[in-house]
């Protein structure tokens, strides 16, 4: 184990009688520490920030189940554990609900500029109420395109409808709930050119990275607001900071940004009119103890040769 998760996950494991090596520190397993332990593992219970490269791979004969406690799982190398048919285990479902909820909390503090206020309130930059200041947008009757229409896209859509707000979304296909929930598939450039706000809520691909670029940016309304719930590279984090700073678009909130975490003194967090928090989508009580239990339990299933409660479908088709 890479991190010690909260929860019952490291005594379901031990319940099994596996023995159980878990990294102790309060930090990222530095990656050649890494790789010896892993060395010898039959099972890894990893985070999504721990690199599981070919390398660690190619130097890990006895290892045949990766459990991951993320949804995503773009820190693998995917057709590398495919060639050995390493079990894939992730997370998803029990942050979802977590996830669109602090989706909408980014949309809603970027669309009204609470951080802006607090700021103000805190630095002591409160001045007599004026009729002008600090306007923000409504969020109801606005525009959101969300896009990915996954379960997380539909569960932010579930909650835009009780905002009123228009809903339409970008996807390769047309999701099947997506109608009854209001929301109606359009093409990328519609979204962009249309919303008021757009939120990521897709995967980290090679498709999806760097999705939102300059000409992305270009096409988006100088009002825009764009929340990021996904994963950072799907941004181009330079471009959106010379579209924050020139007015190309009007705000973005980010949970998730490229490289994690943002140095100090970096441009985006110069930036009044973007909101960085640190990557806290599923940090919750709840969800982190769902997760981390359900990661262990797909661990244990993996290694039992059963199937897994959550397994992530390898490429190439070589899940048992
Ligand atoms: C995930 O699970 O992939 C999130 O980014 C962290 O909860």
């Amino acid at each position: 184990m890479t991190r010690r998760p909260p929860g019952r996950a490291e005594a379901l494991l031990a319940d099994e009688g596996l023995e159980v090596l878990v990294w102790p520190d309060d930090r990222v397993m530095p990656h050649q520490q890494l790789l010896e332990a892993v060395s010898q593992a039959d099972g890894l219970y990893c985070m999504l920030s721990d690199r599981i490269d070919q390398q660690l791979v190619a130097q890990s004969p006895r290892l045949r189940v990766i459990s991951q406690m993320a949804v995503g799982v773009d820190n693998l190398d995917l057709a590398a554990c495919a060639t050995r048919n390493i079990r894939i285990g992730h997370t998803p479902d029990v942050l979802t609900e977590t996830t669109a909820d602090l989706g909408m909390a980014l949309l809603l503090a970027a669309g009204r500029r609470i951080a802006e206020g607090r700021d103000e309130v805190l630095t002591g930059g409160w001045g007599d109420w004026d009729p002008a200041h600090s306007l923000g947008r409504d969020i109801h009757s606005a525009r959101l395109g969300i896009v990915g229409m996954g379960r997380i896209g539909c569960a932010v859509a579930r909650r835009a409808a009780g905002f009123n707000m228009d809903v339409v979304y970008h996807n390769r296909t047309a999701h099947p709930d997506a109608t009854a929930l209001g929301a109606r598939l359009v093409d990328f450039d519609e979204l962009l050119i249309t919303s008021d706000f757009i939120i990521l809520t897709c995967p980290l691909t090679t498709e999806t990275h760097h999705l939102i670029d300059r000409q992305a940016l270009r096409k988006m309304r100088p009002e825009a607001i764009l929340v990021n719930v996904a994963r950072g590279p799907v941004i181009d984090t330079a471009e959106l900071a010379e579209a924050l700073t020139s007015g190309e678009i009007r705000a973005a909130a980010l949970d998730v940004t490229d490289p994690e975490p943002l140095p100090s003194g970096h441009d985006l967090l110069r930036l009044a009119n973007c909101l960085v928090v640190p990557h806290i989508g599923s940090a919750t009580v709840q969800a982190r103890a769902a997760m981390a239990e359900l990661a262990a339990e797909n661990l244990i299933a993996g290694l039992a040769g059963r199937p897994m409660p959550a397994e992530y479908p390898l490429p190439g088709g070589l899940t048992p």
